[in-house]
């Protein structure tokens, strides 16, 4: 028997997604407007708040509820490291660290673990839904504009492990519907899905400072390229 638990989330979340698509960050991104250092800090945010995550859903994976959407070949943490030493080197755990929003986003997590652990589905279902859905076409984005080869700097959104993701969407979804849950949990799944939501509009609206200042610096260097002759030489000349 179906407790519908996929469906509630799409629905329930569906405000929730409009409003994150709407954010300034993202609205730049799909428009082809992002930077390589805000990507940069974007990314490295999400490195702590997926470790996070990862760290505590292994540590439920015998969960009578958590167990049953353990999908580790989801995980982001190594893929994160990865980008995160494309961008900043080797010695990038000294110069990258959380948000302050992602700091909030992390303690709830560990929040939820602690107390709640059926609630942090609300959370795996928003991030990795999320990635393996928008997140494919902001990669290609992101790629295309950064000029970044393959995967390199954006290996946060190659699921290696996972090449039918459709399919895979289908079985996370099944999984989701089969977890033996009562409507009040759903309910409160769902609540947490749009807690995480927020958390990453949040996020995302943490570095619109840094991209108004580099898309300033864009226009900038545009407007002044080229070099013009003085009016003084023009008129000198006529
Ligand atoms: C510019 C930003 C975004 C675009 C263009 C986008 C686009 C999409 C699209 C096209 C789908 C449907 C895919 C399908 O049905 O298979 C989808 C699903 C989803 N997206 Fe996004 N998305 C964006 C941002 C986000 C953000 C910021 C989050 C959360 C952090 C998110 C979470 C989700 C989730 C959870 C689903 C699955 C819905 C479901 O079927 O239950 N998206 N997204």
């Amino acid at each position: 028997m179906s407790n519908n638990l996929a469906i509630k989330l799409r629905t329930g979340t569906q405000k929730s997604h409009t409003a994150a698509e709407n954010v300034g960050f993202m609205k730049c991104f799909l428009k082809g407007v992002v930077d390589k250092s805000c990507f940069a800090k974007f990314l490295g945010n999400l490195y702590y708040v997926y470790r996070e995550l990862e760290i505590e859903i292994e540590k439920h994976r015998h969960h009578p509820i958590v167990g049953g959407i353990y999908f580790p070949e989801l995980n982001r943490q190594a893929a994160l490291e990865k980008d995160m030493e494309f961008y900043y080197g080797k010695d990038w755990r000294t110069c990258v660290q959380p948000s302050p929003v992602a700091q909030s986003y992390i303690a709830r997590i560990r929040e939820l673990s602690a107390t709640a652990p059926e609630l942090l589905i609300g959370h795996v279902y928003t991030r990795y839904m999320g990635d393996l859905s928008g997140g494919q076409m902001l990669q290609k984005i992101a790629q295309s504009v950064l000029k970044l080869e393959g995967y390199q700097g954006t290996s946060f959104y190659n699921f290696d492990q996972i090449p039918d993701k459709k399919a895979f969407k289908d079985k996370y979804r099944q999984a989701l519907d089969t977890l033996k849950i009562d409507d009040a949990t759903a309910e409160k799944i769902v609540a947490e899905a749009n807690n995480s939501f927020a958390f990453n509009m949040k996020m995302a609206q943490e570095l619109e400072g840094n991209l108004i200042q580099a898309i300033g610096q864009v226009l900038f260097n545009s407007l002044t390229r080229g070099h013009n002759t003085g009016s003084t030489e023009v008129a000198a000349a006529n």
